[in-house]
């Protein structure tokens, strides 16, 4: 069993299900629905590494609040090592406001709160005791945890996997030492290069753009429902998902990005994960909210059998 260290965010959804979304100075009436769901960008990915059959550390840190209590109940029900997992006193734990339209698409704002207060100490005990196969991080923490991550896990030797989600601007990309992973969707390809990677041209020159920014062995753009883009250091494939009508996109690409990763430490074929990755996206765009979206091992080997048997 692979074990991944995710140093990352946990959040609350407050998830509303709307028509369309206001425009600056607009008040819209709409009776939708609106639910609370936990996530977070760390927090769905980790679980994605417990549901698909990963032993998973999770370093984050939550508030004393309310919400940081259910959050951790649930990690420690789904099977992940919160024994690095720490509460703050001074921040609430981290809360994301998300507007999903009829089309699934999603509008997401984050309020951090205590996920810009993960510390080293917390990090250099989770590489020490839990000795994990691999490094998985996002973009919504403190960034210098980020920083301080990969450079302890590069002088251990464990490979480090990025999914580039809520990258900013001002992140020091050239401070980040050699990664295996590295994996922005279209809009954060935009933020991190100047290039919004809309067709495969665009795609390869994105790519490239991005790795004289990173040093990275894969770097695989989520493409959405065009699929993913691999590109190995010269060369890039598109490899086409499957057609699908989203109901929430909410976490499919923290699921994808958990997937690719696993697979690609089972297997050693970014290929072969990537197709994994795909099933596991595609089952989450077709269920609401984010946590509650991500699928099990079972799940996936279930819909991959149906796919077979249905060409
Ligand atoms: O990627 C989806 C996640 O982004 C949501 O769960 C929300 O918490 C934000 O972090």
């Amino acid at each position: 069993m692979k074990k991944i260290l995710v140093v990352s965010s946990a959040n609350m959804d407050m998830v509303l299900n709307v028509n369309s979304v206001p425009v600056a100075g607009q008040t819209v009436i709409d009776n939708g629905s609106y639910s609370y769901v936990p996530g977070g960008k760390g927090a769905n990915s980790a679980l994605a590494f417990a549901r698909l059959g990963g032993k998973c550390t999770f370093v984050t840190r939550v508030g004393m609040d309310q919400t940081g209590d259910e959050l951790v109940d649930l990690y420690r029900k789904e099977g992940i090592d919160t024994c690095y997992l720490k509460r703050a006193t001074d921040a609430k734990t981290g809360l994301a406001t998300i507007f999903v339209e009829g089309s699934g698409q999603n509008r997401i704002i984050v309020f951090p709160g205590a996920n810009q207060k993960i510390t080293p100490d917390q990090i250099d005990q989770a590489i020490a005791e839990a000795k994990p196969d691999a490094l998985f991080l996002q973009f919504e923490i403190n960034h210098d945890a980020i920083l301080y991550a990969t450079r302890v896990a590069r002088e251990a030797k464990i490979p480090i996997f990025i999914d580039a989600g809520a990258i900013t601007p001002d992140f020091p990309l050239d401070k980040l030492p050699e990664l295996e992973l590295f994996s922005p969707n279209e809009s954060e390809a935009l933020t991190i290069c100047g290039i919004s990677p809309d067709s495969e041209e665009k795609c390869l020159e994105a790519s490239r753009a991005i790795s004289k920014l990173i040093k990275a062995k894969h770097i695989v753009l989520k493409l959405g429902s065009r699929g993913a883009y691999i590109y190995n250091g010269s060369s890039g494939e598109l490899i086409p998902t499957l057609p699908i009508k989203p109901v929430d996109t909410t976490a499919a690409g923290d699921a994808f990005t958990a997937a690719l990763t696993l697979k690609y430490l089972e297997c050693g074929s970014i290929r072969e994960a990537c197709a994994y990755a795909h099933v596991a996206g595609t089952i989450t765009v077709t269920r609401k909210g984010a946590s509650s979206s991500i699928p099990t091992r079972d799940e996936v080997e279930a819909f991959i059998v149906e796919m077979k048997k249905k060409k």
